[in-house]
């Protein structure tokens, strides 16, 4: 059968990535992108309607509320996007094109926090809203799986960072402020909540060529960290960003930030994922934080020509 993929929220930071790479490399299956203006996944209707049209053999469902720091706001709105929105998608896949492969990016927002690395065994119990939304998304793909029978791999998937990313993440939000003090007009300081909480990082690229591995050889019904294995003080992602600029920048600790982290440690063990793909990272963190700031220069740039 011809194989035909579908990815969701491709305007997103992910999906972008991914429709680029599924592109670039494979000429011979068409890649169908949706974005919510084409496809509202909160409307029943009409993803039954547009996967009937279409009949996926190949899905990645990048479509979501991703923002950790936004789902204290808008709970509800989080829960509607990341569960009913997954629901709609996997009815209408079961409906119209049962032998369809799924992919679903999970998050690591679903293990309680733990400090050591964390397994696809280790606890779940997510404290924020987002984590919540996102193991009610994970729960859910598990038991269509298990019970409907759809061929789907669920990631929990870390921190990644790369080129088109918003600022709802502390890297991103750094190198944007960075490239606006080089552009002039903005006080030459970055205001930093606690700088001591470790992440582990991937660069984007490596994120979507470990779902694309996940796609071709994972097995159905199972989950798969996706990380790096490694864990950066979010202070070095920071000095390492600053490094990367010759413009002497401050840096001023905001009272307001200063929370402890209530993940003062989110590291992935990846053997399964390894294991199961051979996949390796192949991106090193000053790289994809080069390109990260690179970005946000050219985008500032574009913002005040
Ligand atoms: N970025 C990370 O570090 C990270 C880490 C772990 C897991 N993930 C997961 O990876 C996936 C992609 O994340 P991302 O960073 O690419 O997020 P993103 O940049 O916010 O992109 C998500 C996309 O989903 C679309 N969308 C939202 N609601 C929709 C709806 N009702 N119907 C159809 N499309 C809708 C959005 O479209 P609009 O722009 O039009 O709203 C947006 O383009 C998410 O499931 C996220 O939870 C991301």
């Amino acid at each position: 059968m011809p194989h035909r993929v579908l990815v969701t929220g491709a305007a997103g930071f992910v999906g972008q990535h991914l429709v680029a790479a599924l592109r670039a490399d494979d000429v011979v299956a068409p890649v169908t992108a949706w974005r919510r203006a084409d496809v509202d996944l909160v409307e029943a209707g009409v993803v039954h309607r547009a996967v009937a049209a279409l009949r996926p053999t190949h899905v990645y469902h990048c479509a979501g509320a991703a923002s950790t720091a936004n789902s204290w706001r808008t709970r509800a709105a989080t829960l509607r996007t990341n569960v009913i929105g997954t629901q709609h998608l996997l009815d209408a896949l079961q409906a119209h094109a049962p032998g369809a492969r799924v992919l679903i990016p999970g998050s690591a927002f679903v293990y309680h926090p733990k400090p050591t690395a964390l397994t696809e065994d280790d606890a779940l119990g997510p404290i924020n809203p987002y984590g919540v939304s996102k193991l009610a998304q994970e729960m859910l793909a598990r038991r269509v799986a298990t019970a409907d029978g759809l061929d789907i791999i669920l990631t929990r998937s870390f921190t990644h960072i790369g080129p088109g990313q918003g600022t709802g993440y502390a890297a991103s939000s750094f190198a944007s402020r960075i490239a606006r003090i080089e552009t002039g007009g903005v006080e030459p300081v970055i205001d930093v909540g606690a700088l001591d909480a470790r992440r582990d990082i991937l660069d984007v690229r490596d994120t979507v060529a470990a779902y694309r591995a996940l796609m071709n050889r994972g097995r159905g019904g199972t989950v798969y960290n996706v990380c790096s294995s490694t864990a950066h003080p979010m202070q070095t992602v920071l000095d390492r960003l600053l490094a990367l600029s010759d413009r002497p920048i401050g840096v001023r600790v905001d009272a307001a930030r200063l929370r402890p982290s209530d993940y003062p440690l989110l590291l992935g063990d990846n053997a399964r994922l390894t294991g199961a793909t051979g996949w390796r990272p192949t991106v090193s963190l000053d790289e994809a934080l080069a390109r990260l700031l690179d970005d946000w220069r050219a985008r500032v740039r574009k913002e005040v020509a």
